[in-house]
């Protein structure tokens, strides 16, 4: 039986136990359901009770959803907030005050607790740095840091003066770091001096002078350096301000600055199907609701936990749960630096056991890779460490199969922790469709049911609703208050991207298919339908990566890429490459997808190089000259049996296409 069909019979369901379905939040499924029936019976007047509750307004809203404009919609638009006093203001003067807001684990294991006391002032004496060169409300700021708390405080700081961040991950190459910078017309950039990754010191700030060095991006005035290492950094005067000299003399109070709820907290730059990375844009009010809300929801945050969200700072995920939701939720949280197997692959595991984890959420890659070393080495497996602190899992970023989801919730949830497979987007702000731990019974590999007032639904290609049991297109009929607001200078690829006309041009579009069982109603992800990867959970589009290899205008011809499945990364990038030259085999051939791949990392990033790179002296077109792109999946693959290749021109080619290097 195929991975596929053992998804499709899967009948395993595990519900949460009496004793969690008792302590929960949302507390069995009567209470769920009756969450979303509020939602149903009374759309507007559920979220307002909401955005009332859970957010601390400093100007209230009196309109909570304005759809005049769709798919431009607001939400508590004339309400004033500040998204930092959300997260640590409003908790001086309660119990939170001093309890520990950050445990932080760096790459040599080193340890550090900070209050949510000691963050404000922290957050506070660096807002007041860039206050102090020019950073004010409206502005952007590139954010390029390593994983640590000081990147929080950096997002922190920017939110509490009303300015815009841009994150950008560590991993992205100065190209890409300048293609940002000019996009969103940032006009600082902080970084740190190096990272340390997995023992090994990597350099960030080198990157930023590489790509401000590229052109354009005279808007920066001020480069603020963390000094992570040691280890010196080139500085360019009157430009760069290393931390210290930024921070020197500036009072550790700050008035945060009101902004409207529709205000942009951040751009996040994320790949689409077609041309350069997308802006997405979020808003602060309904954006806050959500983070903190779903804390709450999908993970039932108690005042005890312990969260650990292993998501970087350069992701949504580590927007949401680690730079918001569990501060706005008043959590203790983990944050560590370095990498999931240094010094070996128990790093995960030793941790849950030293911090007494309660919620643990990463991504079904770090699973997969852990299992792979767990049972390759008994030393590492979870079965070492005590995780009896453990209370729920999380998984997100892609889909997870069954086999792992059964592995993680023996070996680490010990059949004692719920699941929370959580499907969600860059775009969506927040989680979207996935169980609650004190609520739904689980069914390995489905993210089960949208959360209340999430209307996602499954359609075809003309917006009607496709029964259970039938693959479609997965949207959401009504606007959700964490949405996107807009893709940042270019507000016709927003409404193009998510509002497709043939649906009337409100319903947003998630570029998933799905389908939901025809017993519960479950959902289930069967992958994007348009030209975006997911490989180890990151996110990348192939024309993104086309448009890098071509760009090496003195080899290459023609490039196609397609992804293929691959069973540790989900999926694997995999380059169809025409050169100007011969076709090259043997050694030249090898040399020469290192050189490809080596220049994909320097356009992109080391995450975008692809696996595979094969070389042909043409590449499958029809005989109208459109790439046979279905047909290069297939080859990929390594299936190709099933294909009609009646209309290829030349099919002589399909056999170079099949050789790897
Ligand atoms: C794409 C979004 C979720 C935040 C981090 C990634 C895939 C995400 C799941 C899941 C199946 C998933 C989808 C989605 N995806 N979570 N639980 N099950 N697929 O955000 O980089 O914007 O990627 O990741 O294909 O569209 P992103």
């Amino acid at each position: 039986m195929s991975a596929i069909e053992s998804v499709l019979v899967e009948n395993r369901v595990f519900a949460p136990s009496p004793a969690t379905v008792k302590a929960a939040r949302i507390s069995g499924m009567a209470a769920y359901d009756a969450l979303c029936a509020q939602a149903n019976n009374d759309f507007e007047g559920f979220w307002a009770r909401l955005a009332r509750d859970h957010v601390v307004w400093s100007k209230p809203f009196t309109r909570t959803l304005d759809e005049s404009n769709a798919p431009f919609y607001k939400w508590f638009d004339d309400g004033e907030l500040n998204a930092s006093a959300n997260c640590l203001d409003k908790h001086m003067g309660t119990p939170v005050e001093n309890k520990t807001a950050v445990i932080f684990e760096s790459d040599d294991g080193t340890v550090t607790k900070t209050s949510y006391r000691e963050l404000l002032t922290r957050v506070s004496q660096f807002a007041n740095a860039l206050k102090a060169h020019g950073v004010k409300k409206g502005d952007r700021v590139l954010i390029y840091m390593p994983m640590t708390l000081e990147g929080v405080i950096a997002m922190q700081a920017c939110a509490r003066l009303g300015a815009t961040h841009s994150v950008v991950f560590g991993g992205f190459s100065a190209k890409a770091l300048q293609e940002r910078i000019i996009d969103a017309g940032a006009v600082a950039v902080i970084t740190a001096n190096y990272q340390m990754r997995g023992g090994k010191e990597l350099p960030l700030k080198a990157v930023v002078d590489e790509g401000l060095g590229m052109g354009g991006c005279e808007s920066i005035k001020t480069v603020f350096v963390y000094q992570r290492t040691s280890t010196a950094c080139n500085m360019v005067a009157g430009r760069d301000k290393t931390f210290t000299q930024a921070l020197a003399g500036q009072s550790n109070e700050c008035a945060p600055v009101a902004v409207g709820a529709e205000h942009p907290l951040f751009v996040l730059y994320t790949s689409g199907s077609t041309g350069k990375p997308k802006g997405v844009q979020h808003s602060t009010g309904g954006y806050l609701l959500w983070a903190k809300l779903t804390m709450e929801w999908t993970f039932d945050l108690q005042n005890t936990d312990v969260f650990w969200c292993t998501a970087d700072i350069g992701w949504v995920t580590g927007h949401t749960y680690v730079a918001y939701g569990p501060l706005a939720a008043g959590a203790t949280q983990i944050i560590y630096e370095g990498v999931p197997t240094f010094p070996n692959a128990g790093r995960f595991w030793q941790m849950i056991e030293r911090h007494q984890c309660s919620i643990f959420y990463t991504a079904p890659t770090a699973i997969r890779s852990l299992i792979k070393l767990a049972e390759g080495d008994s030393k590492v497996h979870p079965d070492r460490y005590n995780l009896d602190s453990l209370r729920i899992l999380g998984s997100v970023g892609e889909p997870i199969n069954p086999e792992a989801w059964m592995w993680y919730y023996k070996n680490v949830g010990h059949e004692r922790c719920p699941i929370v497979d959580t499907f969600w987007q860059t775009e969506t702000g927040g989680h979207m469709i996935n169980p609650l731990p004190g609520a739904t019974p689980l069914v390995p590999g489905s993210c089960t049911l949208p959360l209340p007032g999430i209307m996602a639904a499954i359609v075809d290609e003309a917006g009607h609703d496709v029964p259970n049991g039938v693959g479609g297109l997965l949207v959401v009929k009504r606007p959700w208050p964490s949405m996107i607001r807009t893709i940042w200078n270019d507000s016709d690829r927003f409404k193009k991207s998510y509002f497709p006309e043939e649906m009337g041009g409100t319903i947003y579009l998630a570029g998933d298919g799905a389908v939901r069982s025809a017993d519960r109603g479950y959902f289930r992800i069967t992958g994007r339908i348009d030209d975006v990867l997911n490989v180890s959970g990151h996110r990348l589009g192939t024309m993104e990566i086309e448009s890098a290899l071509v760009s090496h205008t003195a080899l290459v011809a023609e490039a196609a890429v397609v992804g293929r499945p691959d069973d540790l990364t989900g999926e694997a990038v995999c380059a169809f490459v025409v050169l100007k030259g011969a076709r090259p085999t043997g050694d030249a051939a090898k040399a020469m997808a290192k050189e490809l791949r080596d220049w994909v990392a320097k356009e992109i990033g080391p995450i975008a190089k692809p696996k595979d790179i094969r070389f042909a002296e043409n590449l499958p077109k029809t005989r109208s000259g459109k790439i046979m792109r279905r047909l290069l999946r297939s080859i990929a693959s390594g299936d190709t049996a099933t294909q009609d290749t009646s209309t290829l021109e030349n099919p002589a080619i399909l056999e170079q296409l099949g050789q790897t290097w």
